[in-house]
């Protein structure tokens, strides 16, 4: 199984139209920042985007559109590091756009996450050269990257020209959507040969003032011999490179190695960022000796994140470049960090950089092997809890409203008019209506609780966050006396295409289910992360947030009378009136336009709008089912008094998956879920597609602007909850594996309560195994059957 073929991407062929799909799933990155796999060399046009970023590094500006200022913050591209180019005398550079490519593959290696590119160009004149890149940004030094450039003249010699440089003259200019959109985020401040060897250049960010500075040291050498050749520097006050012109001869390899280091003002444990930047060079060796820490580093993250599925080939090593991604995006270095975990990975620039619910789908991957990164994560949510409170405030709420869209100081980032590519118009994006990511928190906090028993976070940070989030969802529920309910209105559920009700107007729904539901859940958990606290915690916060008996007992009042929509036929509704809206003519539309995913774009095109019909674009309603086991739904409608009947399930699943899009590559996900135990077919359809969804950008172009991480983190999260069945249940792990056909062999390591353990799951057994190195021991239940699991300890279950 665990085949290098297992572990590596390859592309045969260079094609200019597939490069910026190549470059958003070859992002090298450690958690600190990260670079496109775009050629060295290139700059960003039709062909190439050779994107850097720095997690968590955003600047905010201001553009008027049809008359109205929008403000935008947005994660920024910073000066591109890659810039490294090899000539033949004064011919062109060896380069692919410009050469008779003979050969090309490109590899990704996910076991030691290296990128590695060989070609044989020819150029006009017939000489050939033959080109080997490796590249890594190292997990092992989270300021540092690394390339080495190895070229050999096959049927020529003379003089070879490397220019190697960094270049400041970048904007964020990747998403076609955004372009009308002030896109400099960067001015530049110096620009410096540090050495004969070694230049630097230092930006800042416009807005945010951020100063970011990188420095580079490019050596050439033939066999072990350094080559100065004869140098030259060409510097400006946005780019600086060196220029060194040596002598070649046929059949030798000549290797150059550029070594990047990358600081910036956000940085800990720094005096400042271009003090930093060449300071740390001095001290870093060679390619090999920079890949050989990286690759010791990946060894340990693969370490605890061993996960492998049988039956199907090809599955691992696609679930493996998720689980890349994901590692690449939350690291080890993330702990150090006051960062998020934005939608797109820190590999694009959609969305921004952003930070949406999408954890939601994130952390049940993460939180089993890397308890650390995510409690990192949520501290992230944690520090943005003053600004919350102030939303809240402002809207006339209390509590805390967490923003939809977060970047910096998490304060509303997301768009106030987005432009639709199918008409070239601008609309009002109502989006951030979606509170519902006001439940997500609280669930995360409780998920990080549950998985990992981490009092003191629990104690100090977790509660409070879910206290406050709770005081939110009490404030904002309106109580209804014609219904003797509370509800909850002028929010957006999950389902993005139903922003307000057909001719209303004002924006926003009524009682979208999904968000009632979980609002009564984090008011549940509110009143029991209360009762869990020690006294003294418990006294303090109640002091502080003045939260007295009057207020609990509100909250435990509306956990009993939310308002909840059903169909007659107890399915649950989407939003108060779905029911009463158009059928859409999906065979009309499939037909007309082919791909419908983004079927809001089509219809407002039109000059129609999507609120019309029972048309969504992701999983909402449904959503209920992926958070919640149908016996926590159960308890929580028999706790708001409806008699709900799990066995609508089915009809339920039906209803929304006929009338769904699938505009967002989380509903994959979602549906795979719902259909796992009751449809083992449609379920690994869904699988499939989500794990289609990046490697195939398999909505049409979104891929390139950046990997989609809460479906890749959600694949993953599929096999080990979906299909092993992990449950997590008071203090007790269950694991009730339901596989699907096509897989025979599921088998991952997690760690549960500080206890590693591996999970083997086949058609017959399942077998938990202890793994050596802890103390204590945890509670597995598999069915009725239960076991105590301890360092090197197995339990078998017969399935
Ligand atoms: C989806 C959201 C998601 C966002 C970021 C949107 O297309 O509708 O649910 O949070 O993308 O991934």
């Amino acid at each position: 199984m665990s085949t290098a073929r297992n572990w590596t991407f390859v592309y045969e062929g260079f094609e200019p139209e597939d490069e910026k799909h190549r470059e958003a799933l070859c992002t090298l990155g450690n958690g600190y920042f990260s670079t496109r796999g775009a050629l060295p060399g290139a700059h960003a046009d039709e062909v190439h985007y050779p994107g850097t970023y720095r997690a968590g590094l955003y600047d905010r500006q201001t553009t008027t559109i049809e008359g109205t200022a929008v403000e935008n913050e947005s994660l920024v591209n910073l000066p591109n590091w890659l810039w490294l180019t090899l000539g033949i005398e004064d011919g062109d550079a060896l380069d692919p756009r410009s050469m008779a490519v003979l050969e090309y593959t490109q590899t990704l290696d996910l076991r030691q996450g290296i990128l590695t590119r060989n070609m044989l160009l020819r150029d006009g004149e017939g000489r050939e050269s033959r080109l080997t890149e490796r590249r890594l940004v190292s997990m092992a030094s989270p300021h540092l990257a690394a390339l080495e450039l190895t070229v050999t003249p096959v049927n020529w010699s003379g003089e070879l020209e490397i220019r190697s440089g960094l270049d400041g003259r970048v904007e964020n200019s990747l998403v076609a959507r955004y372009r009308d959109l002030e896109s400099r985020h960067l001015e530049p401040v110096l620009t410096e040969q540090v050495d004969p060897e070694t230049v630097m250049l230092v930006a800042r960010t416009i807005q945010s003032r951020i100063s970011i500075a990188e420095a580079a040291r490019t050596q050439c050498f033939e066999g072990e011999r350094r080559l100065d050749g004869e140098r030259s520097l060409e510097q400006e006050d946005d780019r600086i490179a060196e220029r060194a012109v040596v002598d070649v001869r046929e059949g030798v390899a000549y290797r150059v190695e550029k070594v990047a280091s990358l600081f910036t003002s956000q940085d800990r444990a720094i005096s400042e960022s271009a003090y930093e930047a060449p300071r740390f060079l001095v001290g870093v060796g060679g390619f090999e000796e920079i890949l050989a820490a990286h690759v010791l580093a990946w060894k340990h993250v693969w370490e605890r994140c061993e996960i492998e599925v049988e039956g199907r080939e090809g599955t691992t090593r696609v679930v493996r470049l998720y689980t890349f991604h994901l590692l690449q995006t939350v690291s080890t270095h993330t702990t150090e960090m006051d960062v998020g975990v934005p939608a797109r990975g820190w590999t694009g620039e959609a969305y921004r950089g952003h930070v949406f619910w999408d954890e939601l789908f994130i952390f049940p991957t993460l939180v089993f092997r890397f308890p650390e990164a995510t409690r990192a994560l949520l501290m992230y949510r944690h520090r943005r809890l003053p600004e919350a409170r102030r939303a809240a405030r402002e809207a006339g709420y209390r509590g805390a409203m967490f923003p939809w869209q977060s970047g910096s100081n998490g304060e509303e980032e997301t768009q106030r008019l987005h432009l639709n590519p199918s008409s070239g118009r601008w609309h009002p994006d109502n989006s951030r209506r979606q509170r519902h990511v006001n439940a997500a928190i609280p669930y995360n906090v409780w998920l990080y609780h549950q998985a990992t028993g981490d009092r003191e976070f629990f104690d100090t940070y977790g509660a409070e966050l879910i206290l406050e989030t709770a005081r939110f969802w009490a404030s904002i529920a309106e109580y209804d006396a014609t219904r003797d309910r509370y509800g909850i209105h002028g929010v957006l559920g999950p389902d993005e295409f139903h922003d307000g009700y057909p001719d209303a107007d004002e924006p926003g729904l009524s009682n979208n289910a999904y968000t009632n539901v979980m609002a009564v859940w984090t008011l549940c958990r509110g009143l029991d992360a209360l009762e869990a606290l020690p006294e003294q915690r418990r006294h303090e916060l109640q002091e502080e947030m003045s939260l007295d008996r009057a207020e609990l007992d509100r909250w435990a009042e509306i956990s009993k009378r939310m308002f909840v929509p059903f169909h007659d036929d107890g399915i649950i509704s989407q939003f108060e009136g779905w029911e009463e809206l158009e059928e859409l003519d999906w065979a009309h539309y499939r037909k007309e336009y082919g791909d419908i995913h983004r079927l809001d774009r089509i219809l407002k095109a039109e000059g129609d709008t999507p609120n019309r019909y029972k048309a969504c674009k992701q999983a909402d309603a449904l959503m209920l089912l992926f958070l919640l086991s149908a016996g926590e739904l159960v308890a929580l409608f028999d706790r708001l008094g409806y008699a709900w009947d799990p066995e609508v399930i089915p009809k339920m699943v039906e209803h929304y998956l006929h009338r769904t899009s699938h505009g967002s590559t989380l509903s994959a996900v979602v549906h795979s879920w719902v259909l796992a135990r009751r449809d083992r077919e449609g379920s690994w359809r869904f699988f499939h597609r989500a794990v289609e969804s990046d490697v195939h950008d398999v909505q049409g172009g979104t891929t390139p602007e950046g990997i989609h991480l809460g479906a890749m983190a959600g694949t993953v999260d599929l096999l080990q909850r979906g299909y092993a069945g992990l449950e997590l249940r008071g203090d007790v792990l269950h694991v009730n594996p339901s596989l699907p056909a096509e897989l025979t062999c599921v088998a991952l390591k997690l760690e549960y309560r500080n206890v590693w353990m591996k999970i083997d799951v086949t058609r017959e057994r399942l077998t938990v195994t202890g793994l050596p190195g802890h103390d204590g021991s945890v509670e597995v239940a598999c069915g009725d059957q239960r076991g105590v699991l301890g360092p090197g300890a197995t339990l078998e279950f017969d399935l």
